[in-house]
Protein backbone atom coordinates (compact mmCIF):
# COMPACT_ATOMS: atom_id res chain seq x y z
CA UNK A 1 0.00 0.00 0.00
CA UNK A 2 1.24 3.62 -0.68
CA UNK A 3 2.19 6.09 1.79
CA UNK A 4 -0.26 8.38 1.43
CA UNK A 5 -3.11 5.61 1.03
CA UNK A 6 -2.36 3.74 4.62
CA UNK A 7 -1.53 6.92 6.31
CA UNK A 8 -4.85 8.80 4.94
CA UNK A 9 -6.61 4.95 5.30
CA UNK A 10 -5.20 5.30 9.14
CA UNK A 11 -6.50 9.25 9.61
CA UNK A 12 -9.94 8.18 8.30
CA UNK A 13 -10.31 5.66 10.68
CA UNK A 14 -9.57 7.63 13.31
CA UNK A 15 -11.82 10.20 12.24
CA UNK A 16 -14.67 7.80 11.84
CA UNK A 17 -14.34 5.57 14.75
CA UNK A 18 -13.14 8.58 17.30
CA UNK A 19 -9.75 7.81 17.73
CA UNK A 20 -8.73 11.09 16.87
CA UNK A 21 -10.54 14.75 16.23
CA UNK A 22 -9.22 17.41 14.24
CA UNK A 23 -8.81 20.06 16.96
CA UNK A 24 -11.32 22.99 16.54
CA UNK A 25 -12.89 21.13 13.60
CA UNK A 26 -16.67 23.34 13.47
CA UNK A 27 -14.05 26.45 12.94
CA UNK A 28 -12.35 25.06 10.17
CA UNK A 29 -9.74 23.86 12.56
CA UNK A 30 -6.51 24.57 14.47
CA UNK A 31 -3.42 23.29 13.22
CA UNK A 32 -0.99 20.84 14.60
CA UNK A 33 -3.46 20.34 17.43
CA UNK A 34 -6.04 17.29 17.87
CA UNK A 35 -8.90 15.74 20.24
CA UNK A 36 -8.59 12.25 21.65
CA UNK A 37 -12.12 11.08 21.04
CA UNK A 38 -13.89 8.69 22.90
CA UNK A 39 -11.77 5.57 21.96
CA UNK A 40 -8.42 7.65 21.22
CA UNK A 41 -8.90 8.61 24.97
CA UNK A 42 -9.11 4.80 26.03
CA UNK A 43 -5.99 3.99 24.32
CA UNK A 44 -3.91 7.11 25.26
CA UNK A 45 -5.16 5.70 28.95
CA UNK A 46 -3.70 2.22 28.36
CA UNK A 47 -1.23 3.32 27.20
CA UNK A 48 0.10 5.75 30.22
CA UNK A 49 -1.39 2.81 32.77
CA UNK A 50 0.92 0.58 30.84
CA UNK A 51 3.90 2.83 31.14
CA UNK A 52 3.18 4.22 34.90
CA UNK A 53 2.86 0.03 36.29
CA UNK A 54 6.05 -0.15 34.07
CA UNK A 55 7.77 2.75 35.64
CA UNK A 56 6.16 3.33 39.45
CA UNK A 57 4.43 0.68 40.48
CA UNK A 58 6.89 -1.99 39.35
CA UNK A 59 9.97 -0.38 40.26
CA UNK A 60 10.89 0.12 44.15
CA UNK A 61 13.22 2.95 43.21
CA UNK A 62 11.34 4.99 41.31
CA UNK A 63 8.59 7.55 42.48
CA UNK A 64 6.36 9.63 40.52
CA UNK A 65 5.50 13.11 40.25
CA UNK A 66 2.71 15.70 38.70
CA UNK A 67 4.79 19.37 38.32
CA UNK A 68 3.17 21.96 36.70
CA UNK A 69 2.95 23.54 33.29
CA UNK A 70 4.39 26.40 34.19
CA UNK A 71 7.21 26.64 36.03
CA UNK A 72 9.56 30.36 37.02
CA UNK A 73 11.04 31.44 33.37
CA UNK A 74 14.88 30.86 34.58
CA UNK A 75 14.17 27.23 34.30
CA UNK A 76 14.28 27.82 30.79
CA UNK A 77 17.27 29.73 30.48
CA UNK A 78 19.18 27.68 32.86
CA UNK A 79 17.79 24.62 30.44
CA UNK A 80 18.98 26.37 27.16
CA UNK A 81 15.50 26.64 25.75
CA UNK A 82 15.81 30.24 25.43
CA UNK A 83 18.93 30.55 23.48
CA UNK A 84 19.10 27.18 21.99
CA UNK A 85 16.05 25.40 21.41
CA UNK A 86 15.21 26.35 17.99
CA UNK A 87 14.55 24.73 14.62
CA UNK A 88 15.57 26.66 10.78
CA UNK A 89 12.51 28.28 9.12
CA UNK A 90 12.17 29.13 5.84
CA UNK A 91 9.26 30.61 3.72
CA UNK A 92 8.25 30.02 0.16
CA UNK A 93 8.55 33.47 -1.36
CA UNK A 94 5.32 32.18 -4.00
CA UNK A 95 2.81 30.82 -1.27
CA UNK A 96 4.23 31.87 2.20
CA UNK A 97 4.18 28.58 3.55
CA UNK A 98 6.92 28.06 6.36
CA UNK A 99 8.15 24.74 6.47
CA UNK A 100 11.16 23.36 8.50
CA UNK A 101 14.49 23.28 6.54
CA UNK A 102 16.11 20.33 8.10
CA UNK A 103 12.90 18.36 7.21
CA UNK A 104 13.07 19.69 3.17
CA UNK A 105 16.97 18.80 3.18
CA UNK A 106 16.01 15.31 4.44
CA UNK A 107 13.39 15.13 1.89
CA UNK A 108 16.37 15.42 -0.64
CA UNK A 109 18.64 13.37 1.35
CA UNK A 110 21.07 16.08 2.53
CA UNK A 111 21.15 16.18 6.08
CA UNK A 112 21.37 19.18 8.76
CA UNK A 113 23.08 19.06 12.19
CA UNK A 114 20.38 20.45 14.79
CA UNK A 115 23.46 22.28 16.47
CA UNK A 116 24.42 24.22 12.95
CA UNK A 117 24.39 27.96 13.18
CA UNK A 118 21.81 30.13 11.57
CA UNK A 119 24.97 31.22 8.99
CA UNK A 120 25.87 26.98 8.93
CA UNK A 121 22.36 26.02 7.94
CA UNK A 122 22.03 29.04 5.63
CA UNK A 123 24.69 27.96 3.74
CA UNK A 124 23.92 24.46 3.12
CA UNK A 125 20.37 25.41 1.70
CA UNK A 126 21.99 27.84 -0.34
CA UNK A 127 23.43 25.43 -1.68
CA UNK A 128 20.25 22.89 -2.26
CA UNK A 129 17.52 25.07 -2.48
CA UNK A 130 17.27 24.87 -6.05
CA UNK A 131 16.10 21.32 -5.64
CA UNK A 132 14.06 21.97 -2.71
CA UNK A 133 10.25 22.09 -3.67
CA UNK A 134 7.55 24.07 -1.05
CA UNK A 135 5.13 20.96 -0.24
CA UNK A 136 2.27 23.15 -0.46
CA UNK A 137 2.68 24.72 -4.00
CA UNK A 138 5.69 22.98 -5.65
CA UNK A 139 7.91 25.92 -6.23
CA UNK A 140 11.43 26.26 -5.21
CA UNK A 141 11.50 30.24 -4.43
CA UNK A 142 12.76 30.46 -0.76
CA UNK A 143 13.47 33.41 1.85
CA UNK A 144 16.67 32.96 3.90
CA UNK A 145 16.44 30.63 6.63
CA UNK A 146 16.39 32.26 10.44
CA UNK A 147 16.14 29.82 13.75
CA UNK A 148 12.78 29.85 15.14
CA UNK A 149 12.00 29.45 18.59
CA UNK A 150 10.01 26.54 19.92
CA UNK A 151 9.20 27.44 23.33
CA UNK A 152 5.42 28.48 23.52
CA UNK A 153 4.66 31.92 25.37
CA UNK A 154 2.35 33.53 27.90
CA UNK A 155 1.25 36.44 29.42
CA UNK A 156 0.59 34.18 33.11
CA UNK A 157 0.61 36.82 35.74
CA UNK A 158 2.03 39.32 33.35
CA UNK A 159 -1.17 42.36 33.40
CA UNK A 160 1.21 44.69 30.99
CA UNK A 161 0.71 45.30 27.76
CA UNK A 162 4.04 44.33 26.71
CA UNK A 163 4.06 40.73 28.41
CA UNK A 164 6.40 39.83 25.18
CA UNK A 165 9.53 41.73 26.50
CA UNK A 166 9.06 39.51 29.70
CA UNK A 167 6.94 36.11 28.59
CA UNK A 168 6.89 33.15 30.57
CA UNK A 169 6.86 29.77 29.15
CA UNK A 170 4.45 26.78 28.48
CA UNK A 171 6.78 23.89 29.27
CA UNK A 172 8.76 22.50 26.32
CA UNK A 173 9.28 19.06 28.02
CA UNK A 174 8.14 18.13 31.35
CA UNK A 175 11.44 16.86 32.58
CA UNK A 176 12.52 20.21 33.66
CA UNK A 177 9.59 20.06 36.43
CA UNK A 178 11.46 16.65 37.68
CA UNK A 179 15.21 18.45 37.73
CA UNK A 180 13.37 21.62 39.94
CA UNK A 181 11.67 18.81 42.56
CA UNK A 182 14.70 16.68 42.48
CA UNK A 183 15.38 18.15 46.17
CA UNK A 184 11.96 18.32 47.16
CA UNK A 185 11.90 14.35 46.38
CA UNK A 186 15.63 13.42 47.95
CA UNK A 187 13.91 15.18 51.09
CA UNK A 188 10.55 13.54 51.17
CA UNK A 189 10.68 10.47 49.63
CA UNK A 190 13.23 8.65 51.26
CA UNK A 191 15.17 7.77 47.91
CA UNK A 192 18.75 6.55 47.58
CA UNK A 193 20.85 7.02 43.90
CA UNK A 194 20.27 5.44 42.46
CA UNK A 195 16.44 6.51 41.68
CA UNK A 196 14.41 7.82 39.27
CA UNK A 197 11.11 9.95 39.20
CA UNK A 198 8.44 9.67 36.58
CA UNK A 199 6.30 12.18 35.05
CA UNK A 200 3.38 12.17 32.54
CA UNK A 201 2.01 15.54 31.33
CA UNK A 202 1.31 18.03 28.63
CA UNK A 203 4.10 19.97 26.89
CA UNK A 204 4.15 22.49 23.75
CA UNK A 205 5.99 23.13 21.13
CA UNK A 206 5.87 25.81 18.52
CA UNK A 207 6.50 23.45 15.86
CA UNK A 208 7.21 24.67 12.15
CA UNK A 209 5.51 22.34 10.38
CA UNK A 210 2.04 20.41 11.08
CA UNK A 211 2.83 17.19 9.30
CA UNK A 212 2.18 13.41 9.48
CA UNK A 213 -0.89 13.67 11.69
CA UNK A 214 -0.87 13.06 15.58
CA UNK A 215 3.48 12.19 15.05
CA UNK A 216 4.41 15.79 15.40
CA UNK A 217 1.57 18.42 17.28
CA UNK A 218 1.78 21.73 19.21
CA UNK A 219 0.41 20.36 22.26
CA UNK A 220 1.25 16.53 23.23
CA UNK A 221 1.74 14.79 26.20
CA UNK A 222 5.09 13.33 27.36
CA UNK A 223 5.74 10.92 29.47
CA UNK A 224 9.62 11.22 30.93
CA UNK A 225 11.49 9.45 33.59
CA UNK A 226 14.68 10.57 35.05
CA UNK A 227 16.67 8.54 36.74
CA UNK A 228 19.58 9.47 39.30
CA UNK A 229 22.91 7.86 39.19
CA UNK A 230 26.48 8.37 40.90
CA UNK A 231 29.09 9.37 38.13
CA UNK A 232 30.29 6.55 36.68
CA UNK A 233 27.57 4.47 36.37
CA UNK A 234 25.44 6.09 34.29
CA UNK A 235 26.75 4.11 31.20
CA UNK A 236 25.71 0.40 33.32
CA UNK A 237 22.55 1.93 33.97
CA UNK A 238 21.45 3.34 30.94
CA UNK A 239 22.52 -0.37 29.10
CA UNK A 240 19.66 -1.32 31.48
CA UNK A 241 17.34 1.19 30.45
CA UNK A 242 18.27 0.65 26.41
CA UNK A 243 17.08 -3.20 26.87
CA UNK A 244 14.00 -2.40 28.95
CA UNK A 245 12.42 0.31 26.88
CA UNK A 246 12.93 -2.17 24.11
CA UNK A 247 10.62 -4.36 26.07
CA UNK A 248 8.04 -2.19 27.28
CA UNK A 249 6.99 -2.07 23.45
CA UNK A 250 7.06 -5.49 22.93
CA UNK A 251 4.48 -6.18 25.89
CA UNK A 252 2.43 -4.03 24.48
CA UNK A 253 2.37 -6.20 21.35
CA UNK A 254 4.22 -4.16 19.13
CA UNK A 255 6.07 -5.91 16.28
CA UNK A 256 9.42 -6.39 16.72
CA UNK A 257 10.06 -6.00 12.99
CA UNK A 258 8.68 -2.29 13.01
CA UNK A 259 11.33 -1.40 15.88
CA UNK A 260 15.02 -0.55 15.46
CA UNK A 261 17.81 1.41 17.19
CA UNK A 262 19.36 4.81 15.80
CA UNK A 263 22.14 5.81 17.78
CA UNK A 264 22.69 9.93 17.69
CA UNK A 265 25.42 11.04 15.89
CA UNK A 266 25.97 14.33 16.42
CA UNK A 267 25.57 14.74 20.33
CA UNK A 268 24.44 17.98 22.54
CA UNK A 269 27.79 18.98 24.08
CA UNK A 270 27.00 17.61 27.40
CA UNK A 271 25.16 14.40 26.37
CA UNK A 272 27.69 11.13 26.92
CA UNK A 273 25.00 9.16 24.93
CA UNK A 274 22.09 9.25 22.90
CA UNK A 275 19.71 6.25 21.36
CA UNK A 276 15.98 6.44 19.95
CA UNK A 277 13.66 3.50 19.59
CA UNK A 278 12.22 3.85 15.96
CA UNK A 279 9.33 2.90 14.80
CA UNK A 280 8.12 1.72 10.86
CA UNK A 281 4.97 4.61 10.62
CA UNK A 282 4.16 4.59 6.97
CA UNK A 283 6.17 7.39 6.29
CA UNK A 284 9.22 5.28 7.42
CA UNK A 285 11.13 4.72 10.45
CA UNK A 286 10.68 7.87 12.81
CA UNK A 287 12.14 8.36 16.52
CA UNK A 288 9.22 6.88 18.90
CA UNK A 289 11.11 7.53 22.40
CA UNK A 290 14.48 9.07 22.95
CA UNK A 291 16.73 7.11 25.71
CA UNK A 292 19.80 9.82 26.82
CA UNK A 293 22.51 9.89 29.26
CA UNK A 294 22.69 13.31 29.87
CA UNK A 295 25.47 13.59 32.23
CA UNK A 296 25.07 16.20 35.13
CA UNK A 297 24.21 18.83 32.75
CA UNK A 298 20.83 19.40 33.90
CA UNK A 299 21.56 19.21 37.87
CA UNK A 300 24.44 21.60 37.40
CA UNK A 301 22.40 24.10 35.20
CA UNK A 302 19.97 24.37 38.01
CA UNK A 303 21.79 24.65 40.72
CA UNK A 304 23.96 27.20 38.93
CA UNK A 305 20.47 29.23 38.01
CA UNK A 306 19.07 29.40 41.18
CA UNK A 307 22.05 29.38 43.68
CA UNK A 308 20.89 26.04 45.25
CA UNK A 309 22.97 23.05 45.83
CA UNK A 310 21.42 20.36 44.44
CA UNK A 311 24.40 17.75 45.24
CA UNK A 312 23.55 14.44 46.86
CA UNK A 313 25.20 13.20 49.99
CA UNK A 314 25.72 9.07 49.74
CA UNK A 315 24.61 8.23 53.43
CA UNK A 316 26.67 4.82 52.85
CA UNK A 317 30.06 6.42 51.90
CA UNK A 318 29.52 10.16 53.05
CA UNK A 319 30.59 11.23 49.33
CA UNK A 320 28.66 13.99 48.11
CA UNK A 321 28.23 14.62 44.21
CA UNK A 322 25.88 15.78 41.27
CA UNK A 323 24.10 13.05 40.18
CA UNK A 324 24.29 12.10 36.42
CA UNK A 325 20.75 11.66 34.64
CA UNK A 326 20.03 8.69 32.35
CA UNK A 327 16.63 9.68 30.67
CA UNK A 328 13.46 7.96 28.83
CA UNK A 329 11.28 10.27 27.17
CA UNK A 330 8.01 9.35 24.74
CA UNK A 331 5.16 10.86 23.63
CA UNK A 332 1.76 9.26 24.63
CA UNK A 333 0.45 10.12 21.10
CA UNK A 334 3.19 9.17 19.35
CA UNK A 335 2.78 5.69 20.95
CA UNK A 336 -0.77 5.89 20.17
CA UNK A 337 0.26 6.12 16.21
CA UNK A 338 2.94 3.45 16.30
CA UNK A 339 -0.30 1.06 18.12
CA UNK A 340 -2.64 2.21 15.65
CA UNK A 341 -0.37 1.12 12.52
CA UNK A 342 1.09 -1.80 14.02
CA UNK A 343 -2.05 -2.60 14.47
CA UNK A 344 -3.92 -1.87 11.33
CA UNK A 345 -4.64 -4.63 8.93
CA UNK A 346 -7.19 -5.14 6.26
CA UNK A 347 -8.73 -8.90 5.50
CA UNK A 348 -9.99 -10.48 2.73
CA UNK A 349 -12.51 -13.67 3.18
CA UNK A 350 -13.83 -14.45 -0.27
CA UNK A 351 -15.84 -11.90 -0.98
CA UNK A 352 -15.60 -10.15 2.36
CA UNK A 353 -13.25 -7.79 3.76
CA UNK A 354 -12.88 -6.57 6.76
CA UNK A 355 -10.83 -3.94 8.60
CA UNK A 356 -8.92 -5.22 11.84
CA UNK A 357 -7.34 -2.99 14.96
CA UNK A 358 -5.14 -6.26 16.01
CA UNK A 359 -4.52 -4.41 19.23
CA UNK A 360 -3.27 -6.30 22.45
CA UNK A 361 -6.07 -7.00 24.69
CA UNK A 362 -4.24 -4.25 27.30
CA UNK A 363 -4.45 -1.84 24.63
CA UNK A 364 -7.81 -2.67 23.35
CA UNK A 365 -9.91 0.36 24.26
CA UNK A 366 -12.53 -1.83 24.39
CA UNK A 367 -12.36 -5.25 25.76
CA UNK A 368 -15.68 -7.00 25.41
CA UNK A 369 -19.10 -6.23 23.38
CA UNK A 370 -22.08 -7.65 24.23
CA UNK A 371 -24.88 -7.93 21.83
CA UNK A 372 -28.47 -9.19 21.78
CA UNK A 373 -28.80 -11.30 18.57
CA UNK A 374 -32.18 -9.34 17.58
CA UNK A 375 -32.99 -5.87 19.25
CA UNK A 376 -36.26 -6.38 19.30
CA UNK A 377 -36.61 -9.52 21.65
CA UNK A 378 -36.80 -8.03 24.94
CA UNK A 379 -35.70 -11.63 26.42
CA UNK A 380 -32.50 -11.44 24.81
CA UNK A 381 -31.87 -7.91 25.45
CA UNK A 382 -32.45 -7.91 29.11
CA UNK A 383 -30.12 -11.68 29.46
CA UNK A 384 -27.37 -9.24 26.97
CA UNK A 385 -27.69 -6.45 29.35
CA UNK A 386 -27.39 -8.15 32.44
CA UNK A 387 -23.97 -9.47 30.93
CA UNK A 388 -22.97 -6.28 29.91
CA UNK A 389 -23.56 -5.00 33.49
CA UNK A 390 -21.91 -7.90 35.11
CA UNK A 391 -18.40 -7.76 32.99
CA UNK A 392 -18.31 -3.87 32.71
CA UNK A 393 -17.67 -3.71 36.73
CA UNK A 394 -13.63 -5.12 35.79
CA UNK A 395 -13.37 -4.02 32.14
CA UNK A 396 -14.35 -1.49 29.62
CA UNK A 397 -17.32 -2.87 28.06
CA UNK A 398 -19.87 -1.80 25.65
CA UNK A 399 -23.26 -2.95 24.84
CA UNK A 400 -24.71 -2.98 21.13
CA UNK A 401 -27.67 -3.35 19.90
CA UNK A 402 -27.80 -1.67 16.59
CA UNK A 403 -28.11 -3.15 12.89
CA UNK A 404 -27.54 -7.01 12.16
CA UNK A 405 -24.34 -9.13 14.19
CA UNK A 406 -22.38 -8.60 10.94
CA UNK A 407 -22.23 -4.88 11.03
CA UNK A 408 -21.39 -4.79 14.77
CA UNK A 409 -18.86 -7.20 14.45
CA UNK A 410 -17.31 -4.90 11.98
CA UNK A 411 -17.65 -2.02 13.73
CA UNK A 412 -15.97 -3.61 16.73
CA UNK A 413 -13.24 -4.77 14.60
CA UNK A 414 -12.43 -1.60 13.54
CA UNK A 415 -12.01 -0.10 17.13
CA UNK A 416 -10.17 -3.92 18.00
CA UNK A 417 -12.29 -5.06 20.39
CA UNK A 418 -10.89 -8.23 20.87
CA UNK A 419 -14.13 -10.18 21.91
CA UNK A 420 -17.61 -9.89 21.39
CA UNK A 421 -20.80 -11.75 23.35
CA UNK A 422 -23.78 -12.67 21.88
CA UNK A 423 -27.44 -14.04 23.23
CA UNK A 424 -28.68 -15.73 21.33
CA UNK A 425 -31.86 -18.08 21.55
CA UNK A 426 -30.05 -21.05 22.68
CA UNK A 427 -28.83 -18.91 25.89
CA UNK A 428 -32.13 -18.36 27.09
CA UNK A 429 -34.29 -21.90 25.83
CA UNK A 430 -31.20 -24.38 26.51
CA UNK A 431 -28.15 -24.14 27.96
CA UNK A 432 -27.31 -20.41 29.45
CA UNK A 433 -24.26 -20.12 26.72
CA UNK A 434 -23.09 -17.08 24.65
CA UNK A 435 -21.03 -17.33 22.00
CA UNK A 436 -17.83 -16.12 22.14
CA UNK A 437 -16.15 -14.24 19.28
CA UNK A 438 -12.60 -14.12 19.12
CA UNK A 439 -11.32 -11.02 17.03
CA UNK A 440 -8.20 -12.20 15.30
CA UNK A 441 -9.11 -15.80 14.00
CA UNK A 442 -13.10 -14.83 14.31
CA UNK A 443 -13.25 -18.53 15.73
CA UNK A 444 -16.77 -18.59 17.88
CA UNK A 445 -17.44 -21.13 20.86
CA UNK A 446 -19.91 -21.09 23.53
CA UNK A 447 -18.87 -20.47 27.09
CA UNK A 448 -21.62 -20.51 30.08
CA UNK A 449 -22.52 -17.25 31.47
CA UNK A 450 -21.05 -17.80 34.80
CA UNK A 451 -17.69 -18.91 33.56
CA UNK A 452 -17.33 -15.66 31.59
CA UNK A 453 -15.68 -13.49 34.38
CA UNK A 454 -13.08 -16.42 34.74
CA UNK A 455 -12.89 -16.90 30.98
CA UNK A 456 -11.92 -12.83 30.38
CA UNK A 457 -9.44 -12.80 33.34
CA UNK A 458 -7.54 -15.49 31.86
CA UNK A 459 -7.72 -13.95 27.82
CA UNK A 460 -7.01 -10.54 28.92
CA UNK A 461 -4.16 -9.98 30.79
N1 LIG B 1 13.35 15.63 27.55
C1 LIG B 1 13.84 15.21 26.31
C2 LIG B 1 12.95 15.50 25.20
O1 LIG B 1 11.94 16.15 25.34
P1 LIG B 1 12.67 15.09 22.64
O2 LIG B 1 13.43 14.17 21.72
O3 LIG B 1 12.55 16.50 22.24
O4 LIG B 1 13.40 14.95 24.05
C3 LIG B 1 11.07 13.22 23.49
O5 LIG B 1 11.22 14.48 22.88
C4 LIG B 1 9.87 12.49 22.92
O6 LIG B 1 8.70 13.31 23.01
C5 LIG B 1 10.00 12.16 21.44
O7 LIG B 1 10.70 10.95 21.25
C6 LIG B 1 8.53 12.02 21.04
O8 LIG B 1 8.04 10.74 21.37
C7 LIG B 1 7.85 13.06 21.90
N2 LIG B 1 7.66 14.33 21.16
C8 LIG B 1 8.55 15.32 21.00
N3 LIG B 1 8.01 16.32 20.27
C9 LIG B 1 6.76 15.95 19.96
C10 LIG B 1 5.70 16.56 19.23
N4 LIG B 1 5.82 17.77 18.71
N5 LIG B 1 4.54 15.87 19.09
C11 LIG B 1 4.39 14.64 19.66
N6 LIG B 1 5.36 14.04 20.37
C12 LIG B 1 6.53 14.67 20.52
Amino acid sequence: MAIEQKMEKIVGLCKRRGFVFPSSEIYGGFAAIYDLGPYGVELANNIKKAWWKNMVQENENIVGLDSAIFMHPKVWEASGHVSGFADPLAECKKCHTRSRVDHLLEDINVFADEKMSEEEINKLFGENKDKVKCPSCGKSDWTDVVKFNLLVQSNLGNFTSDWTKDPVYLRGETCQGIYINFKNVLDSARVKVPFGIAQIGKAFRNEITARQFIFRTREFEQMEMQYFVKPGEDMEHYEQWKARRWKFYLDLGIKEENLKWHKHEHLVFYAKEAYDIEYNFPFGFKELEGVHARSDYDLTQHAKFSKQDLSYLDPMTNERYVPHIVETSVGVTRIMLAAICDAYDEEKNGEDERIVLRFSPQLAPIKIAVFPLMKNKPELVAKAHGIYEELRKTWRVEFDDNGNVGKRYRRQDEIGTPFCVTVDFDTIEKDNTVTVRERDSMEQKRIKIEDLVTYFTEQIK
